[in-house]
């Protein structure tokens, strides 16, 4: 098949499965709610999931191609930051110069099985309530009954019985338009579904209508991205055309008029689409390629990254055609992908963060909420956006609603696709004056500056607060030093081995392959240190995460990542360590991300945990100076998940490492002296895994048994 790694299903998992972002669950599972829900609790990270052994199929299950930008980012090679003008440069691309598809007389999907029945293909029910089992990630086409023009889309489609399926199709899709010409002409509407593609079908059938009219023939996208003509066979049972790699592909004929119930079906909106009469499709034949993977989507996370991110293409090409000074759209996840885009914006004239509100609005139907903010706030950060609400927006002014508009039916606020839509334009008064400057410190390379390590006796008078045997209260701080007796490494092992046998409570420990529960702990090394090693060792890791967040210089973060990838990779290792170790090298660890101006690791870590504890709790932290544990005490002190918090200086002794199994803890470290320390303090009748990121090594495990 001609084309890149992207051009078929197989070739991507391999991709992904050779740098380590498939995990492979070689449980059986159940393809009744027990799949979904295992994905459920991977969704997000950044790899893919291969579900071996599904009850009563042969064929593998293959979810989360889409859950993650970072895992996206590296299939698409292409930085995370630049996805959406990446995809959107292919799509102009497309739009400037088509390459249609090519019908071809053979293809892997005519190869293997045919005369297939649905109950032969190992389609899962996702949530609790929904109303059957669902097809959700297979690329329709279609053509159009009076132009033959072809159209591709995702729709999803309710198992009723063997040959049966009722799909939902949402108002103002090429398909319903389709069909209803169909019913015009007293014809039947033939389609195919085609499971198991890359995202360069997948991008070109979620391409809004906006940036695909039903004139064009949206399967040249998919060329687009795969560096070379799409390949299509002809149906053998009706006038359809098949994806000729697809893993499977169903012949379908739909009789306008003809309805069945569909629904309900948890969707990306987080509720239940409710059960209402849809249309039927008639299954007409199915093939099935030799070895097929079927693929199905969880509504959450990879439609957000799908159908979100080409919202967010396209919303940000057009604006840099109307709206002088866009630099950058964001559709935000907590507007589920495509019902809150934030825009970054370069002021030139006042007035022009409206404009700017109604373009986006104009750009992507379904949203429901605009906010624009300038460009020195982080459109992807949370927090900033909305500082810049709570200070830049006058309520009176700034606040923009457009009532009855059409928006996107599955949200609960547009029963029938009407409901009210607001933007914030929570940009500064233009021209700026200087009470809306940002407030900045002065960027100094400590390269120069002798920083040494906080004295140990200015410690030392602190740690006898600490009584690890009675203070146990959630939230309590306590700052310790290398003096804590070797009864508190007992008792530290105690209450880890308890934690380990314990199911609840606010830690996570993970059931090895002989169910016995082990301490993992994974050791980050995350800040600047005196030497260049401790970077290098973060590069490393973040290298093998391939998120690449940590640079050789840190100062060169700005070109790099953002703090939201930062917490999801940390959130996704939330759940596979019990213990967290972030190494920092005091008052240097400085990190700069890549839209945000620098800021110091105290500080912001200290948000990050915050943030990231309220899901997953995090373990372990080391610090070091005297300054940052203050400033880190401020913050950490409401994290949830930290029953107390200890922190040392940089030595690592026996009596740390009690903590650290013991479940108390939060220190920052500066060297490498940690693993030396673990493997030493660890007693020897305690079984704990330990990972130690370096060297470009990951997961160098001690273990100590
Ligand atoms: C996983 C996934 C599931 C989707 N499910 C549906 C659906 O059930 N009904 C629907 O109308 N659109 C659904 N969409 C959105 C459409 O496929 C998408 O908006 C597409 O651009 C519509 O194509 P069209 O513009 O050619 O009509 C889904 C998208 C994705 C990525």
């Amino acid at each position: 098949m001609a084309g890149n790694h992207l051009a078929d299903l197989e070739t991507i998992i391999d991709d992904l499965d050779s740098t380590g972002r498939v995990a492979h669950v070689n449980s059986e599972v159940d393809l009744k709610h027990d799949l979904a829900g295992i994905a459920a609790e991977l969704e997000g990270e950044p790899r893919a999931v291969l579900f071996h052994k599904v009850a009563g199929h042969e064929a593998p299950v293959f979810t989360g191609l889409y859950w993650s930008r970072p895992l996206l980012a590296h299939l698409l090679r292409q930085d995370e930051q630049e996805l959406p003008r990446y995809v959107s440069g292919c799509i102009q691309q497309w739009q400037k110069n088509p390459q249609d598809p090519v019908v071809v007389d053979d293809g892997p999907i005519l190869q293997g099985r045919s005369g297939l029945s649905l109950s032969d293909l190992p389609v899962p029910v996702h949530a609790q309530k929904d109303g059957g089992a669902y097809f959700d990630a297979g690329v329709v086409i279609a053509t159009d009954p009076e132009t033959g023009v072809r159209n591709a889309s995702i729709q999803r489609f309710m198992v009723v019985d063997d040959r049966t399926l009722h799909v939902n199709i949402d108002a103002g899709r090429h398909l319903g338009l389709y069909l209803e010409k169909a019913r015009k002409l007293g014809k039947s509407l033939f389609l195919s579904i085609n499971c198991g593609v890359g995202p360069g079908l997948h991008f070109a059938a979620a391409t809004p209508a906006e940036a695909a009219p039903p004139e064009s023939d949206e399967l040249g996208i998919a060329s687009e991205f795969h560096g070379a003509a799409l390949q299509l066979v002809r149906g053998k049972m009706t006038p359809v055309e098949l994806v000729a790699n697809a893993m499977y592909a169903i012949e379908c004929e739909m009789i306008p008029g003809e309805t069945g119930d569909e629904g309900p079906f948890a969707e990306v909106t987080g509720y239940y689409a409710r059960c209402e009469p849809r249309p039927v499709v008639r299954v007409r034949a199915i093939h099935a390629r030799a070895n097929p993977v079927f693929q199905t989507i969880l509504s959450g996370a990879e439609v957000w990254n799908s159908v979100g991110l080409l919202g967010e293409a396209n919303v940000l090409a057009t604006l840099k055609r109307q709206i002088p000074g866009v630099q950058n759209v964001y559709f935000t996840h907590g507007g589920c992908g495509f019902y809150h885009a934030v825009v970054s914006l370069l002021q030139k004239r006042a007035g022009w963060g409206k404009q700017a509100i109604m373009a986006t609005f104009a750009a992507f139907p379904p949203l429901k909420m605009v906010t624009v903010v300038d460009d020195d706030v982080n459109i992807r950060d949370a927090s900033d956006v909305e500082w810049a609400m709570a200070t830049r927006l006058d309520a009176k002014t700034g606040i923009v609603t457009i009532d009855q508009a059409f928006g996107h039916g599955l949200n609960p606020g547009f029963p029938d696709y009407l409901g009210c839509k607001v933007g914030f334009d929570c940009t500064r008064p233009f021209p700026h004056s200087y009470e809306y400057d940002r407030a900045a410190y002065k960027s100094v390379s400590l390269d120069m500056v002798d920083i040494g390590d906080s004295p140990a006796a200015s410690i030392e008078t602190t740690e006898l607060a600490f009584n690890p045997q009675t203070d146990e209260q959630a939230g309590s701080l306590v700052a310790g030093g290398s003096s804590l007796t070797s009864a508190a490494v007992r008792v530290g092992l105690a209450n880890a081995a308890n934690e380990a046998d314990s199911s609840s409570g606010p830690r996570r420990v993970t059931n090895d392959a002989a169910g016995n529960k082990t301490p993992r702990i994974l050791v980050i090394y995350a800040g600047k240190d005196t030497d260049t090693r401790s970077q290098r060792q973060a590069a490393d890791l973040f290298v093998e995460l391939e998120a690449r967040l940590i640079d050789y210089d840190l100062s060169a973060f700005e070109r790099a990542r953002t703090e939201v990838e930062f917490k999801s990779i940390l959130k996704s290792f939330c759940g596979q360590v019990t213990h967290l170790i972030v190494i920092s090298g005091g008052k240097r660890g400085k990190i700069r991300f890549a839209d945000q101006q620098s800021v110091t690791s105290a500080k912001r870590l200290g948000k990050l945990i915050n943030s990231l504890v309220e899901s997953s709790p995090v373990q372990v932290l080391l610090c070091r100076s005297p300054q940052q544990i203050d400033e880190f005490a401020g913050k950490l002190s409401t994290a949830r998940s930290i029953r107390e918090a200890v922190f040392f200086d940089h030595q690592l002794s026996s009596d740390w490492v009690a903590h650290l199994l013991g479940g108390y803890f939060m220190c920052i470290s500066s060297d490498d002296r940690t693993e030396v320390a673990l493997r030493n303090a660890m007693p020897p009748a305690f079984s704990a895994e330990i990972s130690v990121w370096r060297d470009g090594k990951p997961f160098t495990r001690l273990n100590a048994v």
